[in-house]
């Protein structure tokens, strides 16, 4: 299992001393959340963040683009230093094309779908992906509530090349289901900053 956590929850003004911390706890991957204030309400961070914070660490940089247009943005996260780019499903009308894009820099390429859109509607896109990241919340914010029908979709991904992804609302016990359903990957944000402790106890999950 792999864990990646948002720091979407962080301190983000101190952000050197919360990477660090989640070092000591073995922490090998950090979600980083951007946020346009288009594809969602919200405004979070954007490349020159990433790019400020890229000399802190070698975690891979497991960027999670909540924007619209992405394809007008892969060559600045790229070169900010993201490992892996994930995009949303609904916030492009050629899916294909931002795949190629991303590819074309030799980083991992990740596609998400937001709670309403079905498995259905990318399988034909699967075997081009490194990672399919489940939204198990409306994307936008941190804090909300597990939706428990993002289980049966990691069950009709499972067993393909790529890796899964849960996010949103990922604790002991959702986080326990995630994984019994297939999940690769946790992503946790509340549950993680609030206590650091709780890295122990989603690792031993
Ligand atoms: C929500 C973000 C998540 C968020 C998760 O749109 O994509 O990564 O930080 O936060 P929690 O773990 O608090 O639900
Ligand atoms: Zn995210």
């Amino acid at each position: 299992m792999i864990l990646s956590p948002s720091i979407l929850a962080a301190d983000r003004d101190n952000i050197e001393q919360e990477i660090n911390e989640l070092k000591s706890f073995g922490v090998k991957w950090l979600h980083l959340d951007v946020m346009d204030g288009l594809f969602v309400p919200a405004l979070t961070f954007d490349s020159k963040f990433i790019k400020k914070i890229r000399p802190l660490t070698d975690m891979v940089f497991d960027v999670h683009l909540m924007i619209e247009q992405p394809i007008n943005h892969i060559k600045e996260y790229v070169e900010a230093g993201a490992d892996i780019i994930t995009f949303h499903y609904e916030a492009q009308k050629n899916p294909e094309e931002v795949i190629k894009v991303i590819k074309s820099f030799g980083v991992g390429v990740g596609i998400s779908i937001k709670p309403a859109t079905d498995v259905s509607e990318i399988k034909g896109l699967l075997s081009d992906l490194d990672l399919v990241l489940i939204m198990s919340v409306e994307p936008g914010k941190g804090g909300q509530k597990f939706i428990p029908s993002s289980l049966e979709k990691i069950d009709a991904l499972k067993g393909g090349e790529y890796l899964i992804e849960v996010d949103g609302g990922v604790n002991e016990q959702t986080g326990k289901q995630c994984l019994d359903a297939g999940a690769d990957i946790l992503v946790a944000g509340s549950f993680v900053f609030k206590d650091k402790e709780n890295i122990k106890v989603l690792k031993s999950l």
